[in-house]
């Protein structure tokens, strides 16, 4: 585990140690490392291959599998883009573009000054509202026309310049 520094180091074994010796470990341990550091770094995969058994493959086969588990770091505000039907009729390809032009974060990635992290979702089960977006976990509705996403984008840089 070279590329991690001690404090995450210390919350992968903790994570491991927890759940060694319960029922289908992987997954749990895999959640508290998510958890803990917001990704899971192959170094952590590598534990708990050693702590359970399982293959690196397998724990990455896991891994790849849950949407709930990313294998990078995520950014300082994450934004969900409904991409469904109902949003994708009511302008979320528009709004995506807007915010991917502004944020400079690949779909499904995250930007290189670390502060937004950017996911087209499917169906979030609130298609009266299209389109819809979620940031940080604040539903926002109508979100093209309101332009809701785009100001927060837009204060958060400035305010991100302001301190730099
Ligand atoms: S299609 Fe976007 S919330 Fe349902």
């Amino acid at each position: 585990m070279e590329g991690l520094n001690a404090a995450s180091k210390k919350k992968i074994a903790m994570a491991v140690a927890a759940h060694k010796d319960e029922k289908g470990p992987v997954k749990l341990m895999l959640h508290d490392i998510q958890h803990e550091l917001g990704y899971i770094p192959f170094e952590a995969m590598e534990a708990i291959s050693e702590a359970t058994g399982v293959s690196v493959a397998e724990v990455y086969g896991v891994v790849t599998f849950y949407t709930q588990f990313t294998t990078q770091p995520k950014g300082k505000h994450i934004i969900n883009i409904c991409m469904g039907t109902a949003c994708y009729v009511n302008g979320s390809q528009m709004l995506l573009d807007r915010i991917l032009e502004l944020t400079k974060a690949p779909v499904n990635g995250t930007s290189e000054d670390g502060l937004f992290s950017l996911d087209a979702t499917r169906c979030l089960g609130a298609c009266g509202l299209a389109p819809v977006a979620i940031v940080d976990g604040k539903v926002y509705g109508q979100a093209y026309t309101s332009k809701a996403v785009e100001n927060f984008v837009l204060e958060t840089l400035k305010a991100s310049r302001m301190k730099n």
